[in-house]
Formats: C-alpha cells, structure tokens, sequence
C-alpha cells in the first residue's frame, strides 16, 4: 500500500479530541469558527485532505477510502485512541469510510450536510465532466459555478462578504486536487447500509435551505442510525457553520458536551 501523504493539519485547544473534516473543495479554513469555539474545551484538530490547503497531493487517482485512511496517522502521531469526527459534505463521505472501516477510532460522529447514497449515474458524468473542465480550464470557473448553490438565498442576501470568501477558497483549490476528489466522490459506495451498525453517539446537521444535500436526506441518515439526533439549522444552506456560525457551534457543543 503506497503511503499516506502527511498532512497538514491545523490545531487548537486541549482535552477531548474533535477531528473536522472538510468539505469539497475547500480545505480547513472552513472550519475556522469552529477552532475558536471548540478549542475553549476540546482538543480540535482540521486536517487539510490530500491536495487541498497546504497537503501534498500523491500523484495517483484515489477513493474515500484513501481520504480516510489520511486521518489515521494524524491521530495515531499525536497518540490519539479516538476521537468525535466531525464530517460536512465529502468530509460526511470520509466520515461514513472511517465510521465503516475504523469504527474503533470514533467516539462520537457528527454528519453534516452529507448524503449515505452513492451517485446517480446522472452525477457521475457530472463529476467527470467538472474534473475535465477544472484540468481545462482552473478552479476559477468551478468557483463560478459552485458557490451561489452553497449558500442559501437568506445568506446571498445578507453575507455577500462570505460568498466572496467561498470564491476564493474554491478558486484558490488545485485543478488536480479537484479533479482527484471528484473522482473519489465519483466510485464512492453507497454507504446506508453502515448507518444502522453505528454505534457511538451520532448528531446529525442540515442547513434547512441545504439545495445539495437536503434535509430529507439528511434526515433520512439520521432515522437510520440508532439513538442519532437531527438538527436543522433554519436559514442556512449547505454549509450551516459558516452561514450560521453561532447557532452551528451551539448545536456543536451541547452534543459533544453531553456526551459522557
Ligand atoms: C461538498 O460540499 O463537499 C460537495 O458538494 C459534496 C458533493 O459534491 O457531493
């Protein structure tokens, strides 16, 4: 087995371990409201995944599975046994491969804005055709295109200042990066059939507004697994911690607080 790029991970805080993992195709510096909030009490670490932020991208097409497979020396080089791992949208499909195949190294799991199901055929050639344009053409038009269906129609309104950010971040991504994690995205399982054999406690978050990722799906990954708690974020779209920071990071802490 190839070895598992180092990557570069931003930390805050002592205790508990909190791992963040990031949605596509940004990087860490999403989860920037969450450091500060978390790291009053938990030990957060936000890894940025292969090619993304300032990690190194093998040069090899990759699955999920290698996504999560990246994690595993994080924790073990800080001697980390386990943590609660905290996955929006592709972090939520990194999530489910370590919560299927490393269950062990989960104390409790929050999924995000995330779906179980594998792609439609439908999406799949959409995966290949953005890849394809992003080697083409730059991560600049696929910012262009992405970033008015991550937010919802009351955040465009109100924090234009945020969509900017999302330009950026998205814009400022690797073409190859890109490319490689939509291939992943592409041949992921359907997972549903691992929900209901998750067995630490498990909170499960949507922005009510989430168009990608939609509160019925995200509902239904909350019916499936046992004991699981669903929280609507009302007026957020696909990404509720930036669009709703405080109210995300309340919802965040009270879960990992009551866990015992
Ligand atoms: C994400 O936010 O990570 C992506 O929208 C997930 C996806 O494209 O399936």
């Amino acid at each position: 087995m190839p070895a598992a790029p180092k990557l570069h991970v931003r930390e805050a805080g002592a205790g508990r371990a909190v791992l963040l993992i990031h949605g596509f195709p940004v990087d860490s510096s999403m989860w920037t409201p969450q450091l500060a909030a978390l790291a009053a009490r938990y030990r957060v670490l936000a890894p940025d995944l292969r090619g993304f932020g300032e990690s190194p991208l093998p040069a090899r097409p990759a699955t999920i599975d290698d996504f999560a497979d990246d994690l595993l020396p994080v924790l073990d080089r800080r001697g980390i046994e386990r943590a609660a791992v905290v996955g929006l949208s592709m972090g939520g499909y990194v999530a489910l491969s370590l919560a299927e195949r490393h269950a062990g190294r989960l104390s409790a799991l929050v999924l995000c804005d995330t779906r179980a199901t594998a792609d439609s055929e439908a999406g799949k050639k959409g995966r290949t055709a953005m890849a394809d344009r992003a080697l083409r053409e730059g991560a600049a038009p696929i910012a262009d295109d992405m970033v008015k269906g991550l937010l919802s129609r009351a955040t465009l309104e109100s924090n234009r200042g945020l969509a900017g950010e999302l330009w950026a971040w998205i814009a400022g991504a690797s073409p190859h990066a890109i490319a490689t994690a939509l291939g992943a995205m592409r041949a992921r399982p359907d997972r549903r059939g691992v929900l209901a054999r998750i067995a630490v406690p498990t909170l499960v978050i949507v922005g009510g507004d989430d168009t990608v990722t939609t509160p019925a799906e995200n509902e239904a990954i909350a019916a499936a697994i046992p004991g699981a708690r669903l929280e609507r974020i009302e007026g957020a779209g696909h990404v509720p911690n930036l669009e709703r920071p405080e109210e995300f990071n309340r919802v965040l802490l009270a879960f990992l607080d009551g866990i015992v």
